[in-house]
């Protein structure tokens, strides 16, 4: 599409522009369009605007037809959609009564998978990625974050972050990767001195030679790394120049100081932050990105939304997708059912999976509909936005956009 093509008339028109990164938002605030198009060149957005008034400036349309709402493709910041095998096992055991950590313990849980991953070829690895996030996409998602850390060795580790990279190439929704090496300590380590030395000294150079990742992850939890034990890998992150983000505060407090020591791009679960690590996120850059879905997969508590965002943090919402805590992987659904929990407008719901999400990856060239940004956009059949988040996911998109390209409808 190297002609500019107006797109339209959509009944409303959400850019999500122009919001502020952090604090709360009422939906007054929401910058709407009425009957609203959008130029898009080269896969990128020109102009928005009334499609009334954009019409004379093109010579090709593209006319969508009934009521139509459109707002910015969604961002998933946080999923590990690359995993072999299931965990269903264990949801049955939790719902027993048996806990996540209790079942870690015992040899389930993460290391199961990692067991199970191990054992699938990089191929079949693709394969499981391509699958999940073409359901991510048809539901909106045209941007998802996607870790390593079910190989938890050099070698299985890198076979999980190049099937990464090669399921981004026939992949419609960008796939950002992230290196999660420090997910858990490998139960079968053998090496000589600690394990995280050597995915500083092996693992790290090889993101960088074969572009690989630009970002580093840890969880940081007394079942994994305590945030003494994961300093040197973070050091060595950031003097690299990786970008870091941190599983934080999921059960036990300390990974968000962390999050905020080592100038992190987010820190993301937080469902046992307290008044202490709310106050970190006020008074920092670091995105609070809430994991609703795993608060769905454990049965626990909700990252306390609310608090965050009137104590003036920037939340993002992700869907944490994994076989373990959180293997319904619905962006949407949980974004919405996170807002009637903490009671959270439409704006802070749309806003947490679009701009601030996009925020969260560090990118700048997404989430908003601002002319320069990527064309990526998602429509769904009704003319009030409220239907959206009201439906709880079951409002399903009636097409999606990348690129300028209709890629699902
Ligand atoms: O974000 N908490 C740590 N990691 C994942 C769970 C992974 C798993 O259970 O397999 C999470 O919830
Ligand atoms: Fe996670």
């Amino acid at each position: 599409m190297n002609q500019p093509v107006l797109i339209g008339p959509f009944s409303q028109l959400l850019p999500m522009s122009g919001l502020p990164l952090k604090g709360s938002l009422s939906d007054t605030q929401l910058p709407l369009i009425e009957n609203g198009g959008i130029v898009v060149s080269e896969g990128k957005i020109i102009r928005i605007g009334v499609f009334e008034n954009l019409k004379s400036e093109v010579d090709h349309i593209h006319r969508i037809e009934g009521e139509q709402v459109c707002l910015p493709g969604f961002v998933d910041a946080h999923t590990h959609i690359c995993f072999g095998g299931t965990r269903a096992r264990d949801y049955a055991l939790r719902n027993a009564g048996v806990s996540y950590l209790e079942i870690a313990k015992a040899g389930g849980g993460i290391w199961d998978t990692v067991t199970q991953t191990r054992k699938a070829t990089q191929a079949e690895l693709e394969q499981g990625i391509h699958t999940r996030a073409k359901v991510h996409l048809q539901s909106g998602t045209t941007t998802i974050e996607v870790k390593s850390g079910y190989g938890l060795s050099v070698q299985e580790e890198l076979k999980m972050l190049r099937a990464i990279k090669n399921a981004n190439k026939t992949q419609v929704a960008d796939l950002i990767p992230t290196c999660l090496a420090a997910h858990i300590k490998p139960k079968d380590w053998e090496g000589e001195g600690p394990y995280l030395d050597e995915i500083i000294s092996k693992l790290f150079p090889v993101l960088k030679s074969e572009n690989l990742a630009h970002r580093v992850d840890a969880f940081v939890e007394d079942s994994a790394f305590t945030p003494q034990e994961i300093e040197p890998y973070f050091q060595k992150a950031r003097e690299l120049g990786f970008d870091i983000t941190v599983h934080a505060d999921q059960f036990t407090t300390g990974g968000s100081e962390v999050a905020i020591k080592f100038n992190a791009i987010s820190a993301d679960h937080l469902e046992a932050s307290t008044e202490t690590e709310i106050q970190l996120f006020a008074n920092s850059n670091v995105i609070a990105t809430a994991l609703p879905g795993a608060s769905l997969g454990l049965g626990c508590d909700f990252t306390p939304a609310r608090k965050i965002l009137d104590a003036g943090g920037a939340l993002a919402i992700a869907s944490d997708h994994n076989p373990g805590s959180a293997p319904m992987g619905d962006l949407l659904t949980q974004a919405s059912i996170l807002g009637t929990f903490e009671k959270l407008s439409n704006a802070e719901v749309l806003a947490g999976i679009t701009f601030r999400a996009a925020a969260a990856l560090n990118l700048s060239d997404r989430g908003t509909l601002d002319p320069g940004n990527l064309a990526d956009f998602v429509t769904f059949p009704t003319s009030n936005y409220q239907e959206i988040t009201y439906h709880q996911g079951q409002l399903k998109p009636s097409s999606v956009w990348k690129k300028g390209h209709q890629v699902f409808e």
